[in-house]
């Protein structure tokens, strides 16, 4: 009932999109999709240019759909032969939510994104059946402090976890850490500098529990170096509970981003001890790359 409350005054909420970071691109070639056996068709409710290489939008969600905060799905438009043309995607928004979320790239040559990056309310778009993945609470043993590192759009399933409201009942704190190369990729700095504040699902929990660390490398701002670099010099633990350094027997860490960045990170946790998890095996931390190349 709660959530229920929660998710109709959410959708009464007016758009936080700020004017100045609005595009108006022009409509995709409108197609009428026809599901498969694995897809479903969903329509695009509303989309959020962040910049010329990152966007985000929400889809209508299928009564039947059902996933784990952190999962990812395959979706899609039809590609030039008309057959279904699919990309694994992280889910943004959290189980509880009516609708589903996407954090997008945007490949000036990309065989979807070139094309997904216009699409606007309304038009149509493949959603598949099957959501799977391991930035799941499942896949981590108890703890007490959840760090979730980030590149890139590799944030998108943490803007899930994050938003999750089982996931404060399982850590006393909960950390987003997001590096990118420039200011306008820090997708949703608003409403996570405010500690989702607004947030129906989360908010008073967030209040007491959430951290949000950002870092820019290649523009000027308040953090500036890699997280590597935020871990050594401790500046990452600023305002947590705890100690300013990681323990396998305290923290819990889930990290998505590039193939590099991942690789860097696992050999540093596993040089400190911690033990990878699987959904079959719970651990002490869990990796997702964030695209392939
Ligand atoms: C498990 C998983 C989850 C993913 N989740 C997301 C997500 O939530 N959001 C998202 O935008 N992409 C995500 N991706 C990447 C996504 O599947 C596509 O690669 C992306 O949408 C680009 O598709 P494309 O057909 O335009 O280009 P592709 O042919 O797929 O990619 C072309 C090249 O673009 C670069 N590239 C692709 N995706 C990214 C990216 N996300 N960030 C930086 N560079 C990239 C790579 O160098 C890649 O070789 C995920 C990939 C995997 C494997
Ligand atoms: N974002 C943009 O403005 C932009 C512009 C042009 C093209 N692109 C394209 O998009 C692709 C992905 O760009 P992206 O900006 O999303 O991702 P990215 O290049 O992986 O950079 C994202 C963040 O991760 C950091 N990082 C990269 N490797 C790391 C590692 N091994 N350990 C720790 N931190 C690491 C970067 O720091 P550093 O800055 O120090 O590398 C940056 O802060 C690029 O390959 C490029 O083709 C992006």
């Amino acid at each position: 009932m709660r959530y229920r409350a929660a998710l109709n005054s959410r959708r009464s909420r007016p758009a936080i999109m700020p004017e100045h970071a609005m595009t108006t691109l022009a409509p995709i070639e409108s197609q009428k999709l026809e599901p498969t056996t694995a897809l479903s068709v969903e329509t695009v409710e509303d989309v959020r240019h962040w910049n010329e290489h990152l966007f985000s939008f929400s889809i209508t969600r299928p009564p039947s759909f059902r996933f784990r905060s952190g999962e990812f799905v395959m979706i899609g438009l039809p590609g030039p032969t008309g057959k279904p043309l699919l990309r694994a995607y992280s889910i943004a928004s959290p189980a509880y939510d009516e609708k589903l979320d996407f954090l997008s790239i945007k490949v000036e040559d990309g065989p979807l994104t070139s094309r997904l990056q216009k699409i606007v309310a309304g038009d149509q778009i493949y959603l598949g059946k099957k959501p799977t993945g391991t930035l799941v609470a499942d896949a981590l043993l108890p703890g007490k402090r959840l760090f979730m590192l980030s590149t890139g759009t590799g944030l998108a399933p943490f803007l899930s976890v994050a938003r999750d409201p089982d996931i404060y009942d399982l850590f006393d704190a909960i950390v987003v850490v997001h590096s990118v190369r420039r200011v306008s990729d820090l997708a949703f700095q608003d409403e996570l500098e405010a500690r989702l504040a607004d947030d129906p699902l989360v908010g008073d929990e967030a209040a007491a529990k959430f951290h949000y660390v950002p870092t820019v490398t290649r523009e000027p701002f308040r953090n500036s170096r890699r997280i590597d670099a935020l871990i050594e010099d401790g500046s990452l633990f600023a305002g947590l509970p705890g100690e300013a350094r990681f323990s396998p027997d305290t923290d819990r860490i889930m990290m998505c981003g590039s193939m590099a960045m991942i690789k860097d990170f696992a050999d540093r946790f596993d040089a400190m001890g911690f033990i990878e998890g699987s959904n079959s095996q719970p651990g002490q931390y869990v990796i997702e790359r964030a695209f392939v190349g």
